[in-house]
């Protein structure tokens, strides 16, 4: 699915420039961005990320579908209108694909003084590219976000398997997880 970024440039209704970043870019640490590997890059999700292969690299994670680019832009059109609650991010290699994605969630409460929790989803690194301190990455970048935004922690959930790579993030295991599936 990824194709370079110079044939998506001109696409019809595509263009960053047309159509900005979900978030503010200033929300990504530039501490965090300088200890990237060399010409990697790090910035907010984009409309034509759905071209730069952020769909792949979540197949890495779970079952994504069959997510047609028309059903794409419905869904980040509306999770930009959302405002201040959706803050996907991405990593790029040297060439501007896609290698890495994460999410961080802000729910907002009454309780804790109308408080702001961050809830971290969708950390994901292509298979290629893991071990190079990526994911750590996002969830420095995720949690730098959270604190700006004014959350008071930020939570998640996670396979036993990933509890070491949280840990060496800071998180520490809380609490149990429960789900209902429908
Ligand atoms: N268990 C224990 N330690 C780990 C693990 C693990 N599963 N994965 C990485 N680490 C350690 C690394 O060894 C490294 O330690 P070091 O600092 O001592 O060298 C540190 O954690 C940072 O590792 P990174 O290189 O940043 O990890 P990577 O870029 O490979 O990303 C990730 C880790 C995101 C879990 C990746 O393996 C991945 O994409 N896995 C598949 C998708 C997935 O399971 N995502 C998490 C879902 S949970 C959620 O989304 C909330």
């Amino acid at each position: 699915m990824w194709q370079s970024p110079a044939a998506t440039t001109g696409g019809e209704n595509m263009s960053q420039s047309t159509y900005g970043p979900l978030f503010s870019a200033s929300l990504i640490s530039p501490a965090v961005t300088s200890d990237l590997p060399e010409k990697y890059t790090m910035r907010p999700l984009q409309r034509s990320d759905y071209r730069a292969g952020v769909l792949d690299v979540l197949k890495v994670l779970t079952t994504v579908g069959d997510v047609s680019e028309q059903a794409w832009i419905e869904r980040y059109d509306w999770m930009a209108k959302r405002g201040d609650e959706y803050y996907i991010l991405v990593v790029c290699d040297g060439e501007g694909k896609v290698v890495g994605t994460g999410c961080v969630v802000v729910e907002r409460k009454f309780i804790h003084n109308l408080g702001l929790v961050g809830h971290i989803e969708d950390i994901v690194v292509n298979k290629d590219q893991q071990g190079k301190k990526l994911g750590l990455r996002i969830i420095e970048a995720l949690d730098y976000i959270a604190k700006k935004v004014g959350c008071y922690k930020t939570i998640l959930d996670c396979s036993e398997t990933n509890e070491g790579f949280y840990v060496k993030c800071g998180y520490k295991r809380v609490g149990l997880e429960m789900a209902h599936y429908y």
